[in-house]
């Protein structure tokens, strides 16, 4: 074992807060969604049974309706704001009200391969749980986030997306109040520098957005008739899709016909459907803003995030690529949330222009399901060495390779394991 995969498993450890992983000590105290799905895919590395524990406590927080939140409050903590006094839920294990990119069923496929791999006795019997638990929240996601049925699923608040600040959101957020109810008293500043996180406008449209939807009593229908931000997001879909094909395989394996066939219907939907999202001026796909009606043109990763879930025709992938190439050239680590050459830029701000190594981790699954072995290697080396130079950050400047926000990340580390094992 290397320095640094022992390193990232000593991260793992100390973030470990019983079964779950917080994805930094003091700036994210509680469980997150996505994030605990990618710890999982780390944990499988080296420890199959806690890699299922991960996304057993995750579960917990499971709601009637189906929708697992974004945060599972398992035990108090006063270092993180919006609390749950601000979410105002009523699960019995204290959660958030929105929720957030479903990996959950990548992570379990995963994390099931590897037990099987390993010849863990009650793989099957600790998979089959979570797999009903991820099959019900994807007919959440479906019957919730499209009611129509039109493939793409939306997403009613940018912390949905897991790119809080992503310029994606410029024009749909500015349509939102920043009025609140509640007294916005951010802790994450005092954690970290605030030329790094979201500004103070945007916090308080976050949390008009949660008053909002706790008003509604969190009930799907009436959030749905309420939201004044709902975007039909590709990179949510995307993930979706690739999540959704892999509880297909899932479902084949333990032998659930029925469920197999709703899950390929529902896939077979998402794909025709994101598809549909490629615009081939820009060289990438796009999401929809549902309120304006219009394409959401600011260029993020997210229009690249496709690639995960779809097997892209070679004109497409070509233009594709060359796009993904022409936003990495010249920086000192790839692949830019946004890219420089646009006007929102901020090389250290959040969303709006780091490099976040699951989304690296996203893009180079997706590049080698499209045969680009090339890319997906320099952008896995680059990731590698971002880490080995500047330590497990939340993210990087690509402008610089500085590691910025929380340190001691926990989905860095797992990035790094999976990444560090798995050359092309
Ligand atoms: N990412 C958001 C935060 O910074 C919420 O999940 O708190």
């Amino acid at each position: 074992m290397t320095d640094f995969i022992a390193k990232a498993r000593a991260i793992l450890k100390t973030n470990d807060r019983g079964g779950y992983t917080v994805p930094t000590d003091r700036l994210y105290p509680f469980q997150w969604n996505w994030d605990s799905a990618f710890v999982a895919m780390g944990f499988a590395a080296y420890d199959v049974s806690r890699a299922y524990r991960e996304l057993e406590r995750l579960a917990e927080g499971q709601w009637a309706d189906g929708m697992i939140p974004h945060i599972v409050f398992h035990a108090p903590s006063d270092s993180y704001f919006p609390g749950p006094d601000v979410w105002r839920t009523s699960h019995a294990t204290q959660t958030s009200g929105i929720t957030q990119p479903p990996v959950f069923g990548m992570a379990l496929k995963h994390v099931h391969d590897a037990a099987l791999a390993s010849g863990l006795a009650e793989a099957d019997k600790r998979c089959a749980p979570l797999f009903e638990a991820a099959l019900r929240w994807h007919r959440w996601w479906y019957a919730a986030r499209d009611p129509e049925g039109t493939g793409l699923v939306a997403l009613l608040h940018p912390w949905e997306s897991g790119s809080d600040n992503s310029p994606a959101w410029d024009i749909a957020m500015a349509r939102v109040p920043t009025t609140t109810q509640t007294v916005v008293l951010r802790k994450d500043t005092g954690h970290v520098d605030q030329a790094m996180r979201p500004r103070d406008e945007d916090y308080r449209r976050f949390i008009h957005l949660v008053d909002i939807y706790a008003a509604c009593g969190w009930d799907p229908k009436r959030q749905w008739a309420a939201a004044p931000f709902k975007i039909a997001e590709v990179q949510t879909t995307a993930i979706l899709l690739k999540s959704g094909e892999e509880l297909e395989r899932l479902a084949d394996l333990l032998g659930r016909a029925r469920e197999a066939d709703e899950l390929r219907a529902l896939n077979a939907l998402s794909r025709q459907a994101l598809m549909a999202q490629w615009r081939p001026h820009l060289r990438r796909f796009v999401s929809r803003d549902l309120i304006s009606g219009q394409d959401v043109e600011a260029p993020t990763q997210a229009g690249f995030i496709p690639l995960l879930a779809l097997d892209l025709a070679p004109d497409l992938l070509d233009a594709a690529c060359a796009e993904m190439e022409s936003w990495a050239n010249g920086l000192a680590v790839a692949f830019p949330s946004t890219p420089r050459a646009f006007t929102g830029f901020e090389a250290k701000r959040y969303w709006r222009g780091p490099v976040w190594g699951v989304i690296n981790w996203l893009l180079i699954a997706g590049l080698r399901r499209n045969h680009r072995d090339d890319l997906a290697e320099r952008l896995r080396v680059a990731t590698i060495q971002a880490v080995e130079r500047q330590g497990f950050a939340e993210y990087f400047d690509p402008l610089t390779g500085e590691g910025c926000g929380g340190l001691d990340f926990s989905w860095t580390a797992a990035a790094y394991i999976e990444l560090s094992r798995n050359a092309a």
